[in-house]
C-alpha cells in the first residue's frame, strides 16, 4: 500500500463501530480539496491508498449525490458539496451575524478583512472580504493555517489547555515545515517554540496581535478577538491584512488597529443583540433518496457513505448542537445508522460531542470541498450544465449578463455545437440588449411559458434585471430562505409555474434564432440569461419553444441550484 499523504489526517485505529466507507469517502473529499478540486481517479487511488475499485465506487456515489462531477478520468468537486460547509457555517452563525461588518471595514480601509476560528492548533477562515491585489496570496474560506504563523494564532492560544500545547509541540516536531498545511508555503526555517509562547503572552496582555511576514515576505496582519458575550471566550478573530508596500506591521498597529477595534466592539454588540436563531427546515427525504439510488445503481452506490454524509446536513442555523435522536429525525435515518455516522465523524474530527449529549460540527467540515469552490464564478458553475445541454440539443448555448448601462449584454460563457454554420459569439462579446433574447430576459421583457407564452418575447415583464451588482451572495444572506436543495444529486426539478422566456427571430443577424431564460439568485433576482442559438433553417420558432425550452429551463434550474448553494456564504462573481 502506498504511503499516506501527509495532508490526510490519520485515520488509524477507528472505533469498532465506525463506518469504513464513510471514512474512505471523507478521505477522497479531503484529497480532492487539497488538490484544488480536481484529481484523476488514479491519483486519488495513490493518494488515499485505496483499491481502484473502491475509489470508483466512492466517486460514483459522490457523483450521484452531485458532490463531484466525473469528467473523463477526473473527479471534480461540484458546488453541491458546499452544503456540508454551509451546514457548519449556518450552525456557527458567526458569518451571518458578522460578515456585513467585516465587509464594511474592508471597504472603509481598502484592505482585506477576514474572520477566523480556532481549529485545534491552527486557525481556519470563515469569512474573507478580499481586495483584489496582485502582490500576495490571499486565503479562501475554509483554509487552515498553523497558529504560530498567523496574527490570530496567539490570541486563540491564550485559551489553550496544557493538552493543546502538548499537541502543538508534537506537531512542530513531526511537521517542522508545515506540510500538513497545504494552504501556506513551507516554513523557510524553524522558529523556536519560545517565540510563539512569548507572542501568546503579549497577545493576552495587549488584546491584539500582529503577523509580521510570518507566512510569506510582504504579508502583514493585525488581529483582534471577537468575544462571545455569554461566555467571554473568543468566538472568532477579526483580521486586517495588508502588504508591506502599503503598511508595515508597526504601521498597521498604529493606524488601522484602532479602527479594527471599533469594528470589533460593534460586532460584539451585534452578537449581544442577536435574536435567538431560527431553526431552518431539516433536509427532507434523504433516506428515501439513498434507498432509491441503491436500487438504481446497485453495487456502484455506496449507501452507507451517502447516508453518512447526509448526517452533516442535519446541522444548520438554530440546529448547532443536535442529539442522536434529533439527527435521526432530521435525516430520516435509523438511530443505529445515525449513531454510527456520528461515532465516525467524532473519530475523524468532523463533529465533537458537547456536554449535554449533543453533537456539534467542527470547523474541519470546511475541509470537505469548501476552499476551492468558495472561489467559483457563475460562468464556472454554468459551463458543465451548458455542456450537457449542448450535447443533448446539438445547439450552441451561451450565458449573458447585462452591462452597466443596461443597453448591452455581454456573453460570459459559451459552449459551441459543432455545426458548419454555427453562430460566433465569443466570451466577452457584446450585443444590443433589446435585439437579443438574453437581453430581453435581462431587461425583464420576457413572455411566460405554459401561460400562453408570447413567441415574440415582448410579453409581461417577468424577472427584473440587476444592473448594479457584479456578484451574487452575501447581501441576500438574511433575506432568502434556507431552501437549499436536499442532497438528492443532479436530479433537481424546475420549480412549478410558468417560466419566462424570450425568443428572437433573425433580428440580430439573418438566420439566427435564439431563445433565452433567466438565471436567478437566492433572492429571485435575475442575474444572467441562458440562451440557445440555432439556425433558422434548423428549427421554426414553434420548434424552438417545443423542443428547446423544456431542456433550457431545466438547465437554468440546475445552474440556479448550484448558484444558490455556492452563494450562501461566499460571493459568486457573475463574470
Ligand atoms: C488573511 O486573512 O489572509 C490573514 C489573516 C491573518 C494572518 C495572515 C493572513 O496572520
Amino acid at each position: 500500500m502506498p504511503a499516506k499523504t501527509p495532508t490526510t489526517p490519520a485515520t488509524e485505529n477507528p472505533p469498532a463501530e465506525a463506518v469504513t466507507p464513510l471514512i474512505r469517502g471523507v478521505a477522497v473529499l479531503r484529497e480532492l480539496t487539497t488538490a484544488g478540486g480536481t484529481m484523476s481517479l488514479s491519483a486519488l487511488e495513490r493518494a488515499t491508498g485505496l483499491a481502484r475499485s473502491t475509489v470508483d465506487r466512492i466517486a460514483a456515489t459522490l457523483a450521484r449525490m452531485g458532490y463531484v462531477r466525473l469528467d473523463g478520468r477526473d473527479a471534480v468537486l461540484a458546488p453541491p458539496v458546499m452544503e456540508l460547509g454551509n451546514a457548519y457555517l449556518a450552525a456557527l452563525r458567526l458569518p451571518a451575524l458578522l460578515s456585513a461588518r467585516a465587509d464594511a471595514l474592508a471597504d472603509e480601509l481598502d484592505e482585506s478583512v477576514s474572520l477566523a476560528v480556532a481549529d485545534r492548533d491552527g486557525i481556519r477562515f470563515i469569512h474573507q472580504a478580499t481586495r483584489r491585489r496582485a502582490m500576495s496570496l490571499s486565503f479562501r474560506i475554509g483554509d487552515l493555517l498553523p497558529a504560530e504563523r498567523t496574527a490570530p494564532g496567539p490570541l486563540f492560544a491564550t485559551e489553550w489547555t496544557d493538552a493543546d500545547w502538548t499537541h502543538w509541540r508534537t506537531r512542530r516536531t513531526t511537521d517542522p515545515q508545515d506540510r500538513t498545511f497545504p494552504a501556506v508555503p513551507p516554513a523557510p526555517h524553524t522558529t523556536p517554540d519560545e517565540d510563539f509562547v512569548r507572542r501568546t503572552e503579549r497577545a493576552g496582555a495587549d488584546g491584539w496581535s500582529l503577523d509580521d511576514q510570518l507566512i510569506e515576505p510582504g504579508l502583514v496582519a493585525v488581529s483582534v478577538p471577537v468575544r462571545d458575550p455569554r461566555t467571554g471566550r473568543i468566538a472568532c478573530v477579526a483580521n486586517v491584512v495588508s502588504h508591506t508596500s502599503r503598511h508595515t506591521a508597526a504601521d498597521l498597529r498604529d493606524t488601522l488597529l484602532p479602527r479594527l477595534a471599533t469594528a470589533v466592539a460593534a460586532m460584539e454588540e451585534d452578537l449581544r443583540q442577536a435574536p435567538p436563531p431560527e431553526p431552518g427546515p431539516p433536509p427532507a427525504g434523504l433516506a428515501l433518496w439513498t434507498g432509491a439510488s441503491k436500487q438504481e445503481l446497485g453495487r456502484e452506490f455506496v449507501e452507507s457513505l451517502a447516508r453518512g454524509l447526509t448526517v452533516l446536513t442535519a446541522f444548520g442555523e438554530g440546529r448547532a448542537a443536535l442529539t442522536l435522536t434529533e439527527v435521526a429525525r432530521a435525516t430520516g435515518l435509523a438511530r443505529a445508522t445515525a449513531r454510527r455516522a456520528l461515532i465516525t465523524y467524532d473519530h475523524l474530527g468532523l463533529v465533537t460531542p458537547t456536554s449535554d449529549r449533543t453533537f456539534t460540527p467542527t470547523p474541519q467540515v470546511l475541509s470537505l470541498g469548501f476552499p476551492p469552490l468558495s472561489r467559483t464564478s457563475l460562468p464556472h458553475i454554468a459551463t458543465p450544465h451548458m455542456t450537457a445541454l449542448t450535447a443533448h440539443l446539438h445547439e450552441s448555448t451561451s450565458l449573458a449578463i447585462l452591462t452597466e448601462t443596461g443597453e448591452e449584454i455581454q456573453y460570459t460563457a459559451r459552449v459551441a455545437a459543432r455545426h458548419v454554420m454555427s453562430v460566433d459569439l465569443g466570451i466577452g462579446t457584446r450585443a444590443p440588449a433589446t435585439r437579443t433574447s438574453a437581453g430581453r430576459v435581462l431587461l425583464g421583457d420576457a413572455g411566460s411559458w405554459g401561460g400562453g407564452g408570447d413567441m415574440d418575447g415582448d410579453g409581461d415583464g417577468h424577472g427584473a434585471a440587476d444592473r448594479d451588482g457584479d456578484s451574487v451572495g452575501a447581501a441576500d444572506r438574511h433575506g432568502a430562505g434556507t431552501g437549499d436543495r436536499p442532497a438528492t444529486g443532479a436530479g433537481a426539478v424546475a420549480g412549478a409555474g410558468p417560466s419566462p422566456y424570450a425568443l428572437t427571430d433573425e433580428e440580430l443577424e439573418d438566420g439566427l434564432r435564439t431563445i433565452a431564460v433567466p438565471v436567478r439568485d437566492r433572492t429571485g433576482r435575475t442575474v444572467a440569461a441562458l440562451n440557445v442559438a440555432t439556425h433558422a433553417a434548423r428549427r421554426t420558432p414553434q420548434e424552438c419553444v417545443q423542443d428547446i425550452l423544456p431542456a433550457l429551463t431545466a438547465t437554468a434550474s440546475y445552474i440556479e441550484t448550484d448558484l444558490h448553494v455556492a452563494s450562501r456564504f461566499t460571493r459568486v462573481p457573475l463574470t
